[in-house]
């Protein structure tokens, strides 16, 4: 195991009515509030309306239709909402894109130039406003960690940047908030917890045998529940075990003790970034795929612990087994309801190569699982036709 610190400092208020709490927690900030959502599920579904009751004694401004995939102008805009308004604190009430987006906003407003060159140069973020959140959709882990992943559409760049000082300092997770989340959401959202832990999971490190349980526990909750939530929307324990196993796969838990960059999520950034696809829908695509390309004679006994300890598949030659989970992986994101096929979601073979370069340049593929070349990604995305 590696060295590590472990840094996740969010306070956590889960479970039903755990909204009756944002009062008490968000006036250590201060009055002046900036309200940031996206393009409405949050008035349809009434929580709009009990978070203006909640805090009706407060300067209340608002950023609406942040769009999924958020993209660099929404966060230019909140930035100067912020400073007309005198912001004390950003209240983010969606999933993964609003919450990004928040983040990168709150960073923008201690910026004096374009918050674009905060995504480009993490080390450029110094402070930001505090940021309290109410999650609607389990999957990125958001709501708990460091990271905002924003869009630049004009220069087709779809990028990560990181900062402590971006960690939401409250975050409210009300599972029943995701009840009305629709399927295909939900299906995406467990394909892309599923991916932050196997890229954490399939590393270099030996005997990482505490990130690796709780990887595979986590993984044998989403395999469990996410079916459960689909058939049963309203389904309270299904609904509650997968948001704080969302939470827990990217809040730094999976990953303590290992080194090594990830593959399937620079790659997933490139389709987004020409195609403004959903997260979890690329990587639900790629990832089957690229356990194929590189289940190899070193990674096969990670691959068959993998087909045991998750789906309890048994085989004494290691390579059937190590394939039988790969092919486990499958049937459960089609179970769900997910495409395979870049042709399903409007991919064709034009950018294909264009890509590859763009994931191995923005990437770092050379330290990931197995390094990769960006022919490497190429066949990989070909595979994935
Ligand atoms: O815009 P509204 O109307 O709110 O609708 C949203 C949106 O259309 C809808 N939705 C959210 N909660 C709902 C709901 N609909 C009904 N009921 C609810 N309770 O769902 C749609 C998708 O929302 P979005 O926030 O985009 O989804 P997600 O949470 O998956 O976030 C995706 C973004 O996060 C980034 C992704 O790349 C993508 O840009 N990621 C962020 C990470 C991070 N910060 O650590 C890591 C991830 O790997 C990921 O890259
Ligand atoms: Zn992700």
């Amino acid at each position: 195991m590696q060295n590590f610190t472990y840094y996740a400092p969010t306070k956590i208020i889960f479970g039903k009515d755990a909204i009756n709490n944002l009062e008490n927690e968000i006036k250590k900030f201060g009055i002046n509030i900036l309200l940031t959502y996206g393009k409405g599920s949050i008035k349809k579904s009434g929580i709009y309306d009990d978070v203006l009751n909640l805090l009706r004694d407060y300067n209340i401004y608002e950023l609406s239709n942040i769009e999924p995939n958020p993209k660099i102008e929404s966060v230019r805009e909140g930035v100067k909402l912020c400073r007309e308004n005198n912001i004390d604190v950003i209240l983010a009430v969606g999933g993964g894109s609003v919450i990004d987006c928040s983040k990168v906003i709150a960073a923008g407003y201690y910026y004096e130039n374009d918050p674009w060159d905060l995504v480009i140069d993490s080390n450029l973020i110094k402070k930001a406003l505090p940021i309290v959140t109410i999650l609607t959709l389990a999957a990125t882990s958001s709501e708990m960690n460091k990271t905002a992943v924003i869009s630049n559409m004009d220069l087709n760049i779809k990028k990560g940047t990181r900062a402590d000082a971006m960690i939401p300092k409250v975050s409210i997770l009300d599972p029943t908030y995701t009840y009305s989340v629709p399927a295909i959401q939900t299906a995406s959202g467990t394909a892309d917890i599923m991916s932050h832990i196997l890229e954490n999971y399939f590393q270099k490190d030996k005997n990482t045998d505490v990130p690796d349980r709780i990887s595979e526990g986590l993984l044998k909750t989403l395999i469990k529940y996410t079916p459960i939530a689909l058939k049963e929307p309203n389904n309270y324990n299904a609904r509650s075990n997968i948001m704080w196993a969302s939470s827990l796969a990217h809040n730094g838990l999976t990953a303590v003790g290992k080194s090594g960059s990830w593959t399937c999520h620079p790659i997933e950034h490139e389709l987004s970034a020409y195609y403004d696809i959903t997260h979890g829908v690329g990587l639900a695509i790629i990832t089957v795929p690229w356990m194929k390309y590189v289940l190899n004679d070193d990674t096969v006994d990670k691959f068959a612990m993998y087909a045991k300890n998750v789906f309890n598949i048994e085989d004494k030659d290691k390579y059937k087994q190590a394939t039988k989970g790969i092919e486990a992986t499958a049937d459960f994101f089609k179970s769900i309801g997910l495409p395979s096929k870049l042709s399903e979601v409007g991919i064709d073979d034009s950018k294909l190569r264009l890509m590859a370069d763009m994931a191995y340049k923005h990437g770092s593929m050379k330290n990931a699982y197995v390094p990769l070349t960006n022919d490497d990604i190429y066949n990989i995305l070909l595979a994935c036709k």
